[in-house]
Parts: C-alpha cells; sequence; structure tokens
C-alpha cells in the first residue's frame, strides 16, 4: 500500500523551504562527501521519475575519478569555474555526473530496443505491445512529428530533464546543494564519452550534467523570479 495516506502539515513548508535553499550551486566544499545513503536516495529519486510512455529514455552516469572529470574540463565552461577562479563544480562537488539521452536508434517506434524494454521491464504481453507500438507510432509521426534523430534524441533529453529536476529536488529536501549543468560543448562531450568511457554514442548522447554536494559558501545572488501572476494563467 501507498505509504502516504495523509498530508503531514508541516510538508507544505517543508517542499517551499526546500526549493528556496536550492540554488544552482558554483562551488562545492570539497571537504563535505555525500554519504551513499543519501545519494542513494536522489539516484531512486531519478530511476522513479516519470517518463513518456514509460520508455525511461535515460542512463545516469557517475563521474568520481577526478581524472575523468578533468576530460571534461577544457570545454565545460559551465562547470570549470571560469566565471569564478576556482576549480568548479567538476573540481569541488561530491556527486558529478551526466544524464545521457536514447537517441533514435533506441527510441524509433517498433525498434529492438522498445521490444525488449516493453516485454523485459514493463512486463506487457505481446497484445498490449503491439498497442503501444501502434499509439507510440502515430505519437511520433503523427502527433508531436518527432521523426529526424535530433528530435527524437531531444525528446529523450525532454525526460532527462524531468529525471534531473527531481534529484535536484530530492536532494534540497535533504540539505544537499545541486547544480544543473548544461555549459558544455556538445560535440566534444560525445566525443569523450566515446573514447574514454566506451559509450556508443549513436545509441546514447549527453543531454545534462549535473553536479551535487554542500555549497562552500552562501549563493552571491538573491533568488529572483517572475511573480505568480506573470507565470501562471487561470482560466
Ligand atoms: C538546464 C539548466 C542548465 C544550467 N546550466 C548551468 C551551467 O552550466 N552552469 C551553472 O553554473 N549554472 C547552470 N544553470 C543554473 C541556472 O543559471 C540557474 O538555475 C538560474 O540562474 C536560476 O538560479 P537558481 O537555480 O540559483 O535559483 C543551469 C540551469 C538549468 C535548469
Amino acid at each position: 500500500m501507498n505509504a502516504i495516506t495523509q498530508i503531514n502539515p508541516g510538508i507544505r513548508q517543508q517542499i517551499l523551504d526546500a526549493f528556496n535553499f536550492r540554488h544552482a550551486t558554483k562551488i562545492f566544499d570539497p571537504d563535505r562527501k555525500i554519504s551513499d545513503e543519501d545519494f542513494n536516495v536522489i539516484l531512486e529519486a531519478a530511476r522513479l521519475s516519470p517518463t513518456s510512455f514509460g520508455h525511461e529514455p535515460f542512463r545516469i552516469l557517475m563521474i568520481q575519478s577526478p581524472e575523468k572529470r578533468e576530460l571534461f574540463r577544457e570545454f565545460s565552461w559551465g562547470a570549470n569555474g571560469m566565471m569564478n577562479g576556482s576549480s568548479g563544480q567538476l573540481g569541488t562537488a561530491s556527486h558529478f555526473g551526466i544524464i545521457l539521452a536514447a537517441t533514435d536508434e533506441l527510441m524509433r517506434a517498433g525498434s529492438d530496443y522498445l521490444q525488449d524494454h516493453y516485454a523485459r521491464v514493463k512486463q506487457l504481453p505481446d497484445e498490449v505491445i503491439e498497442i503501444f507500438n501502434g499509439a507510440y507510432g502515430k505519437f511520433q509521426a503523427e502527433d508531436h512529428k518527432i521523426t529526424s534523430g535530433r528530435e527524437i534524441t531531444d525528446w529523450s533529453g525532454k525526460q532527462a530533464y524531468i529525471v534531473l529536476a527531481n534529484m535536484m529536488t530530492a536532494g534540497a529536501l535533504m540539505g544537499i546543494d545541486s547544480c544543473p549543468i548544461e555549459g558544455f560543448d556538445m560535440a566534444r562531450t560525445t566525443q569523450v564519452l566515446a573514447e574514454d568511457f566506451g559509450i556508443d554514442t549513436a545509441k546514447w548522447k549527453p543531454a545534462v550534467m549535473f553536479a551535487f554536494g554542500h555549497r562552500a559558501k552562501d549563493p552571491e545572488f538573491l533568488k529572483t523570479r517572475r511573480t505568480m501572476q506573470d507565470t501562471v494563467s487561470w482560466f
């Protein structure tokens, strides 16, 4: 049975506190490591995230070896500290990773990969698999017109961002800081993944990087956002 049967009255404020606590951390305290127990909760938040059709078109690469992290430094301006004269998230984060997006080779409707996913992971019977193939084929070809390799990979990337958002919120609820990272050269990252990590980049492409840890100091900037009125329209 679902363990959440009643709203704990304090939870609303806890959630808002977590969202206010979270900021895009530029420099982490290199001496404060996240425990395995806490980081596993963050990874479970990723694994349990929703994805369109339940296709889970992502993988997570954790890059903990300092030498491996350095392979990304030169062309990862959003994580290498060049904006603040530090070694950046690459040099200071307790945990650093990349979410990979599944390409069209895996995510085109009817692919062998999806047949295996439906049968083995989702445990769907053959007749339901046929329904999925038809519905997803129509979704790609007609509803959303996601047909080129780039479009399909970008669609996988959208799912990857949901995953990362859930990871960051899970972290913030535990008082763990994070940074989402798009500031990197896509082509060179793809090349490093192929050459130094053995990733088949015809199947998996980088979507977004992330860093987790504990802030070295308080954020320099106030959190600014549009008003609720400018953000949400009710009809
Ligand atoms: C998808 C995405 C990519 C981002 N890339 C970077 C990045 O490469 N480096 C960085 O320091 N911050 C990056 N940010 C952080 C944003 O600049 C930051 O979230 C935004 O300015 C709002 O600030 P706050 O998160 O501190 O509230 C990224 C944020 C998102 C959502």
